[in-house]
């Protein structure tokens, strides 16, 4: 049976390493603020944002919420952005995804200061990605590295399959496994022959949003597999990308949904927000 990848555990150890690392820089009169903006009352996205202002107070960092109503225009968003890039006393700025339809997301994330961007989505900090300069790091690929690497499961010379091309994951995860050493390829949902495909994988990293897509057809005897999907089944209860309970007896480690990457996504953006104070 497959090792389970324990994201729960793993993301408590890097939140008490950044708590310890947080009250050393405290001694030395350094602290950090995180301004997070929610637009709209998205129930998924409500409880991520708590989620990360738990996160901020449980490590020492503080947190201020900006809870803005549905129909706020995208000049008014632009403008508090702007004002909080001025502001000293804000490190990051953090803007929940999805936003509202009549808001345009590129414009928002560009009008972020890539120095405050902590979810490392700016463009410049993508390009910094790509050209292997430091940089902030999308935090769910970011935080995939570390459930690896803190697993014990060596990356360089391996093929790793990457299902799924968004700017948040699929394309940001491709270039830290390439940084890893890993030989990589990028599928999606145009790829032919994905099953043939993913069976080449030494480790399937999978991030398309369909639930339990990913059955034991897809998987190489011995295989790491990470699931990045989060969704309800049928029964309601959360699920992922991959059908966990078909796949499990052919791999040799395996991400659960829930406590997989989920929890990694939080631990790495408090990661960034202490890059902020150094
Ligand atoms: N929506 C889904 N994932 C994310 C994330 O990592 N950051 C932000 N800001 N919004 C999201």
């Amino acid at each position: 049976m497959a090792q389970t990848i324990d994201g729960k555990r793993i993301s408590q150890e890097m939140k008490d390493e950044l708590k310890a690392r947080v009250a050393a820089l405290a001694e030395e009169g350094k602290e950090a603020t995180l301004a997070v903006i929610q637009v709209g009352d998205d129930a998924a996205s409500a409880v991520y944002v708590n989620n990360k202002k738990k996160a901020c107070a449980y490590i020492g960092i503080k947190s201020v919420s900006h809870e803005l109503p549905e129909e706020t225009t995208e000049e008014e968003l632009l403008a508090l952005i702007d004002h909080l890039n001025r502001d000293d006393a804000v490190n990051g700025i953090l803007v929940q995804l999805p936003l509202p339809a009549h808001i345009d997301e590129d414009k928002v994330i560009r009008a972020i200061d890539p120095a405050k961007d902590v979810d490392g989505f700016h463009p410049e900090n993508v390009g910094k990605l790509v050209i292997g300069e430091p940089g902030f790091v999308s935090c769910t690929p970011a935080g995939i590295i570390q459930l690896l690497k803190r697993s014990g499961i060596a990356i360089a010379g391996k093929r790793c399959v990457v299902v799924g091309r968004s700017n948040i994951v699929g394309k940001p995860m491709a270039i830290l496994m390439l940084r890893e050493n890993a030989t990589v390829t990028v599928a999606h949902s145009k790829t032919k022959d994905l099953p043939d495909l993913c069976r080449e994988a030494d480790i399937l990293i999978v991030a398309i949003g369909k639930p339990q897509f990913i059955t034991a057809d897809y998987i190489k005897e011995g295989a790491v597999v990470i699931d990045v999907g989060i969704h309800r089944d049928e029964k309601n209860r959360l699920c992922g990308d991959v059908d966990y309970e078909a796949v499990a007896p052919h791999a040799s480690a395996i991400t659960p949904v829930p406590g997989g990457v989920g929890p990694m996504t939080i631990a790495m953006l408090m990661y960034n927000c202490v890059e902020t104070m150094l």
